[in-house]
Formats: structure tokens, C-alpha cells, sequence
């Protein structure tokens, strides 16, 4: 019902007004025009019925010759006994009799006798032969001087014999009421009757209307609805084919690290006894300068061993525990470890952490490690010119649905990302410093993933970079 209510506007309320209308003017011009043909044939068949009643009373008592001397007693005798038949029928209230030149020669209004209405036509129409009628006489003049009533029907008889000559014309008055009477019970009926038909069909009508409306609006919510689900998954499609390759290309990667990783371990370890071994046949006289380059060797080594072991941490499964965790506590570990790499005072580090933040699901040890990356990027992109890093943490609850989401956002006061970069930003050894390997993104997002988080990276609004992580973490019910 509310639908229906709501439907009521705009077009269906258009098309109930126009069909209102239509209706309604259809239904008048119909009881217009059903009336108006009623009425004539009724009338018709009225003043067909009295002619003929006159006609014959006028066969019955007169002849040609009453016609062409009227004055004479016998005529007049004959035309008062003619009167007398014909004024039984009922509702005739004046009888009139011309001769053929269009004379009153009888009349049961005496003072009417020997004058001529020369204007009627009538009468003329009835002197050429044809039988007429006249409505509601309406106004008084001529003829009806002497009427009281105006509300007769005139009807001219033209009298024939044998030889199809008019003689004269006999015109009655009728008092119509009745048919009247009849002709407006049947406008009353017809205007009732079409006026609850086109009640029905508008009423049929509009609720057809709106049922189609309501139709159309739910297959087009369907419609919605379903396009919405689609752009869904094309996007998740789009979004797991563009991991396919990503996961294809890091499998084929991890072959060669791990087969490049074996083969340089294994010597790595060698040199590094052999170095140790070295170390203890160094003569005490050279010691300090051999002694000093013998370690400085032990200490690549072990830089070359531990980017190995980065390597491997990239390529194999990450295997991680998963436990609650306050974000806030993993940040301030990862900010420690960073703090204590900072060489220059010029970098400033501000921190927003905000309390209370609800507890997010993971691996602490991972997730350090992934904020760690960002902020060694932030700490290189800020160093040169000095400049601040500024590391935020917030929530947002999502009221009754148990969600909340827990950010964390790293911004840094260097150059920015250009748009070439941010585009491959995450890709495994996509690096654009001289001693970089690449990795530190790509390990950071496969953490924060592999934690339930996202990661973005962009540029604020006044600059430098700035990457968003997000963790979806549900509250106990
Ligand atoms: N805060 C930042 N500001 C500007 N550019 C950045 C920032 N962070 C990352 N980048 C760009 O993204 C590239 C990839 O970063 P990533 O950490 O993956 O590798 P890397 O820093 O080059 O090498 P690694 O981390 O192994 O030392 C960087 O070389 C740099 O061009
Ligand atoms: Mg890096």
C-alpha cells in the first residue's frame, strides 16, 4: 500500500489526470450524443404516429371539396366531427385546419379562422407535401397569440386524396409532456449508466497503471541490483587475475632465488670459516690492519646473508602466528627500531597514536617488519633535505555490524611518489635507489596481507608520500 503511495507521483499521477479527463469528456459527448438520437427517434416516432392518426381521421370524415369551400355548414359540421375524433388522442391540445393556399378555414380557437401565417415554414414545407414538425413554440406571437401553455409541439398534416393534389394541411398541438418526460428518464438512465462504466474503466485504468509502474520499479531495482552484483565481480575477477599473474610471476621468481640462494649459502658459509679460520693464522705484528680487513669481509658476508635470508623470507609461505594485537604497541616497536637508524637530527618523527584502539588479529613480528619497510622508505625519501615522518593511528566503528576498521597512516615530508612509480611501487624488486633491492614494499604488503590488512600508497595533498594499511578486526558478538 505504502508502494502504491509512493508510485502515486510523477507519471502515473500524469496519466491518472489525463485519463480523467479523456474519461470524463468521453463520457459526456457519448450521453450528449446517445441522448440527443434517443430524443429524435422518440419524437420522430411521436409525430409519425400522429400524422398518421390525422391523416386517417381526414380520409374518414373529409373530402377534397370541404377543402375548396369551407364556409358551408356541411364543411363545417364535417370539420368540427373531424375535430372531435382527432382530439381524443391523447395530449392534443388545438387543432388548426388551412386550405391549400395557406388559410385558417377551422379552428377550435374561433378567433383564429380566416388569418394566414405567411413567415411559417412550417407550414409551407407541409403545403409542399411534406409532413413537419415544430418544437417548443417558446414565444408568443402569430399564431399563438392565444396559448397559455408554449410548451406544445406543432405538427403539420398536409392533406391528400386521390389525385396526390395537397387540398390543405391540418396542424395539431400537442403537449409533449410526457415524452419529455420520457426522453429525460432516458438521459437520466443512459448519463448513469456511462457514468459507471467509465467509474470502472478508470478506475481499472489507473490501478492497471500503477501495478505496471510498481512492476517496472522492482524489475529495475532487480536490474540494479543484479548490474551492481556484476560490477562486483568483474572487479574481483579483475582483481584475482591480476594476482594470478602475480602469484605465476612470484612462483617462477622464488625458483630462481631459491636455486641462486642455495648455491650462494653453502660458499658463504665456507668463506666465512675460512676467514675465521684465516683470522687465527693472522702474525700478532700485522694484526690490527689484516685483522680489521678479515672482519670488515666477515661483516659483508653476513649483510650477504642476511639479504639472502630476505630473499628466502619472500619467496617461502609466510608462516605466521596469529594472536590479538594492539597495533599501537607493534608502531611504537617498529618506531624504536627506526629512531635508532636515524644518523641525522633532521629528522623529526611525529607520532598520533590513538588510544583504545580495538585489537587487531595477527603476526607482531610480520607486521613490524612491513612497518618497518615504510618507514626506512619514509626515513630515505626524507633524509637528503630533513624533514618530518608522521605516523597516525585511528578506528572507525561501524555501529551494529561488529566491524571495526583499524588505520594506520605513514606520511613523509620527501619528494612524493611520480605516477610511474606508484604504479609498480609493490612489484618485487622495483627499486629506484642505487642499493636497493625492491623488496621492501612487496614483503610489506605480502605481511599486511597475509595479517587481513590492505595497503595503499599515494601522495598527501601538500607532497610527500603517504601509505594507508587498513585491518578489518570483528567484535565479539
Ligand atoms: N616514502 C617514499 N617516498 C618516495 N618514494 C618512495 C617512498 N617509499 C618507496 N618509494 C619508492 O618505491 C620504491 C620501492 O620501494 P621498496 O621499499 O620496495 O624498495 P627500495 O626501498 O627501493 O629497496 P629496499 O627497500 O629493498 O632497500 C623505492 O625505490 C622508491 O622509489
Ligand atoms: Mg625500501
Amino acid at each position: 500500500m505504502k508502494k502504491l503511495l509512493r508510485i502515486g507521483r510523477g507519471p502515473v499521477t500524469q496519466f491518472a489526470l489525463l485519463s480523467f479527463f479523456v474519461t470524463a469528456a468521453t463520457t459526456a459527448a457519448l450521453v450528449v450524443v446517445i441522448s440527443y438520437h434517443f430524443r429524435q427517434d422518440l419524437l420522430e416516432r411521436e409525430w409519425t404516429f400522429t400524422a398518421a392518426y390525422v391523416k386517417k381521421e381526414a380520409h374518414s370524415n373529409l373530402s377534397a371539396s370541404h377543402f375548396l369551400a369551407p364556409h358551408t355548414p356541411e364543411a363545417q359540421a364535417r370539420f368540427t366531427t373531424f375535430y372531435e375524433d382527432v382530439i381524443l388522442m391523447p395530449e392534443l391540445v388545438r387543432l388548426k385546419i388551412y386550405d391549400a393556399q395557406g388559410v385558417v378555414i377551422w379552428s377550435d380557437e374561433p378567433r383564429l379562422v380566416g388569418q394566414r401565417f405567411p413567415d411559417n415554414e412550417q407550414l409551407k414545407g407541409a403545403l409542399a407535401g411534406r409532413i413537419t414538425v415544430k418544437g417548443e413554440i417558446g414565444e408568443r406571437k402569430g399564431e399563438n397569440v392565444y396559448e397559455h401553455n408554449l410548451s406544445l409541439v406543432e405538427v403539420y398534416v398536409p392533406i391528400v386524396f386521390h389525385d396526390s393534389r395537397v387540398v390543405g394541411v391540418v396542424e395539431a398541438y400537442k403537449s409533449p409532456d410526457q415524452v419529455f418526460a420520457r426522453v429525460r428518464s432516458i438521459k437520466i438512465i443512459v448519463a448513469a449508466t456511462a457514468l459507471l462504466g467509465a467509474s470502472l474503466l478508470y478506475i481499472a485504468l489507473v490501478y492497471i497503471v500503477r501495478r505496471s509502474a510498481i512492476r517496472i520499479e522492482q524489475q529495475q531495482e532487480a536490474l540494479e541490483y543484479r548490474s551492481h552484483q556484476l560490477a562486483v565481480a568483474n572487479e574481483e575477477l579483475r582483481g584475482m587475475q591480476t594476482q594470478l599473474i602475480a602469484t605465476e610471476r612470484l612462483a617462477a621468481i622464488g625458483e630462481v632465488v631459491t636455486a641462486v640462494a642455495h648455491g650462494i649459502r653453502n660458499p658463504l658459509a665456507n668463506i666465512r670459516a675460512a676467514i675465521q679460520v684465516a683470522l687465527l693464522h693472522v702474525p700478532l705484528e700485522s694484526r690490527s690492519s689484516a685483522a680489521h680487513n678479515l672482519a670488515n669481509v666477515i661483516q659483508e658476508v653476513d649483510r650477504l646473508e642476511a639479504r639472502v635470508k630476505e630473499l628466502f623470507q619472500f619467496v617461502e609461505p609466510t608462516k605466521q602466528r596469529q594472536l590479538r594485537l594492539d597495533l599501537n604497541a607493534v608502531v611504537t616497536g617498529a618506531l624504536q627500531m627506526i629512531a635508532g637508524r636515524l644518523s641525522s637530527g633532521d629528522v623529526k618523527l611525529v607520532e598520533r597514536l590513538t588510544p583504545g584502539l580495538p585489537p587487531i588479529t595477527g603476526d607482531a613480528m610480520l607486521l613490524q617488519q612491513a612497518i618497518l619497510n615504510i618507514l626506512e622508505n619514509a626515513r630515505d625519501a626524507v633524509l637528503p633535505a630533513g624533514g618530518a615522518i608522521t605516523v597516525i593511528t585511528d578506528f572507525e566503528s561501524n555501529g551494529s555490524h561488529g566491524v571495526d576498521k583499524v588505520f594506520l597512516d605513514i606520511s613523509d615530508t620527501g619528494p612524493g611518489i611520480p605516477p610511474d612509480t606508484l604504479r609498480k611501487i609493490f612489484e618485487p624488486f622495483f627499486t629506484t635507489k642505487p642499493k636497493g633491492t625492491g623488496l621492501g614494499l612487496a614483503l610489506a604488503k605480502k605481511f599486511i596481507e597475509a595479517n587481513d590488512g590492505a595497503i595503499k600508497a599515494g601522495n598527501a595533498p601538500d607532497g610527500g608520500a603517504r601509505f594507508h594499511v587498513t585491518f578489518s578486526t570483528s567484535r565479539p558478538a
